[in-house]
């Protein structure tokens, strides 16, 4: 998390880094800060939302603001409350160098120790300040900033990315990364870094990557890269993939309302050209395993964090049902610390919207030694995750603003079944099923459309309980998971205290909870557990909760029972999480949006989570 910028050119830098982190807001939102080179390195922080940031820079000295290179920062906290002491850039003891971090240093409490003991003493909390005392160090040694940041990166552990300055190396960014993402914006006379590409597209679409370890140095004219042993590198220059206008609210009022309304074309896209119609075979050129390979795999695992750990149980489901392969899911911060049993035999899908989250990225590092295939499922094909693959489905549902996963959370779900597909086709298993489940993906764009126009009704539902304090949420087999994003999209974006259940797990325990204050929202979907769930609500029902049903299927039985319903277009219980989720989305972002929330960045979460 955090986001960085920097630029060293012929423009105003300040008004090229306040507008990308504008564009990196999604990375971590608690302060910012920017440092400017003049004479001196000018330094300008404000804790809070970058708003705060802007503020104070209008009462800053025009001539200290008036400056052809600076780096800019927006933090996620990690180390150290979010206030200004603490808020990046960060300089050295004599104030000379300035550096921006994204990342973790590990290894910050040691070299800090190291540094006290030789007279260095500190203003703020973090771990980034004893970076950039630690390159203060090393440049007084050496006299030559890409030396020094070379010498110190050596001492560290960890993750980071990094663009520093120095006051007496004129228009000169030195950049370097390790686990975390950094790519430089290549212009005429001018160039860029940034986290993140929105954040410098408006100015540029060519770019470098850099690889780990790898230090740039970069001035307007002049881009050098240096191998971690001192070699000069030749990355190349990519074209980047974004248009500006992705970024865009569109009107609609918040990123999440356009992002959720975006979804059936996010399917469209997705299913075009690899599923013509329900008879002829999936086409998935992206799938790197060859006949045998596949045969011959005999397990399958998932890891993910968060909404994409929900897209992976639903996986498990579409998996086991159609290709009868024993499929686990775990979320990867467990993964990686315990003795997980795979071999070449074991196909590691792992997902993620971000390609960045640093526990998804540790725990695919891990397999990859043991020999395992490694496909990966993410929004972002240039991602570090996306570099690791040995299969790439890249779920292009186009960038997401918005910090909750909406549209990139279906696109998971249909890259999940494009694969199931693939691997039943392959291995010609469960024909029926698998033409049943393409016919319900081919209709399922103008079934989402048909939920997407219940918006009002949605929206009535969720200002008559906005002023819950807690909810449940239920369900059964493949919408299980879809009860659990149900619940973490509430909770992420309204903090109102939401959990899912499997609903038969209710009488062993959360039952106690039921009374008139706790809604009780139902996923009921005609089919294999339809009934289940029904007698589930009506022992919610006799300890007076109040029931919300989602639904493709009322009957006066239910109108018996539950306050409120929302019906959606009859769809098999296979492909229903995609639609079922687009209704709780929709609630989750009515009942924020009239509590007042800050829907697109709520408070304490960021976009993509570069932290272990
Ligand atoms: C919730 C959300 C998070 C992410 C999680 C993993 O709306 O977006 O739960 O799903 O942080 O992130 P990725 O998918 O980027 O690995």
């Amino acid at each position: 998390m955090c986001g960085i910028v920097g630029y060293t050119g012929f423009q105003n830098a300040i008004h090229i880094l306040m507008d990308g982190l504008s564009h990196l807001e999604y990375r971590g939102y608690d302060s910012s800060g920017i440092a400017l080179e003049k004479d001196e390195i000018n330094i300008f922080k404000a804790s809070g939302k970058l708003v705060n940031l802007v503020e104070s820079l209008k009462k800053a000295d025009d001539d200290k603001l008036d400056a052809k290179t600076g780096i800019g920062h927006i933090r996620w906290a990690t180390h150290g409350l979010p206030t200004v002491e603490n808020a990046h850039p960060h300089t050295s003891s004599t104030g000379d160098i300035a550096l921006v971090h994204n990342g973790i240093i590990e290894n910050y409490k040691e070299v800090k120790s190291f540094l006290e003991n030789k007279g260095y003493s500190f203003k703020s909390q973090t771990d980034t300040e004893v970076a950039a005392m630690l390159i203060g160090y090393e440049y007084d040694i050496h006299k030559d900033l890409k030396t020094a940041v070379e010498a110190a990166i050596k001492q560290l552990k960890g993750a980071w990315a990094f663009c520093v300055m120095h006051k007496n190396e004129k228009g000169t960014i030195v950049a370097t990364r390790k686990n975390a993402p950094l790519l430089i914006g290549v212009g005429e006379g001018e160039n860029f870094l940034a986290s993140d590409i929105p954040a410098i597209i408006k100015h540029t679409k060519r770019a470098i990557y850099l690889n780990d370890g790898q230090i740039a140095k970069v001035t307007p004219d002049l881009i050098e890269i240096f191998n971690p042993d001192g070699t000069i590198a030749q990355n190349k220059v990519e074209v980047l993939p974004f248009e500006p206008m992705a970024l865009s609210k569109m009107g609609y009022k918040h990123f999440m309302l356009k992002e959720i309304h975006e979804q059936p074309d996010v399917v469209r896209n997705i299913l075009q050209n690899k599923i013509k119609d329900e008879f002829s075979k999936i086409l998935l050129s992206d799938v790197n395993l060859s006949e045998k390979q596949l045969k011959d795999i005999n397990r399958i695992q998932i890891i993910a964090c968060g909404t994409s750990l929900h897209a992976g149980l639903v996986g498990k489901y579409i998996i086991e049902e159609l290709t009868g392969i024993p499929t686990d899911v775990e979320p990867s911060s467990e993964y990686i610390y315990r003795s997980t049993i795979a071999d070449k035999n074991t196909l590691v899908i792992g997902i993620s919207q971000s390609g960045e989250t640093a526990d998804t990225i540790t725990a695919i590092k891990q397999v990859k030694e043991k020999g395992s295939h490694v496909l990966i499922i993410t929004n972002r094909k240039e991602s570090l995750l996306a570099r690791l693959s040995d299969s790439l489905l890249h779920v292009n549902a186009g960038i997401e603003v918005s910090v909750a996963a909406t549209k990139s959370y279906i696109a998971q779900l249909m890259s999940l079944y494009l694969f199931a597909i693939y691997m039943a086709e392959t291995l010609n298993k469960s024909a029926d099923k698998v033409q049943e489940i393409k016919h319900e993906l081919l209709t399922l764009p103008s079934k989402l459309e048909a939920v997407l126009s219940e918006g009002m009704k949605i929206r009535e539902i969720a200002k008559k309980y906005s002023s819950f304090k807690n909810f449940i949420f239920i369900a059964r087999g493949i919408n299980y998971p879809t009860a659990l994003e149900g619940a973490l999209k509430l909770k992420e974006i309204s903090y109102i205290n939401a959990t899912g259940y499997a609903a038969g797990e209710l009488k062993h325990g959360p039952i106690a909870m039921l009374d008139e204050t706790m809604p009780v929202l139902a996923i009921m979907n005609k089919g294999l557990v339809y009934d289940k769930v029904m007698s589930n609500c009506e022992e919610a029902f006799a300890r007076q909760a109040r029931l919300i049903g989602v639904a493709n299927h009322i009957d006066d039985k239910h109108k018996a029972i539950f306050n409120d319903y929302i019906l959606i277009p009859d769809i098999s219980d296979l492909v229903s999480p995609a639609l079922n989720i687009t209704v709780l989305q929709l609630l989750a972002y009515h009942i924020a949006e009239y509590l007042g929330k800050d829907v697109d960045q709520p408070r304490n979460l960021a976009k993509s989570v570069t932290v272990e």
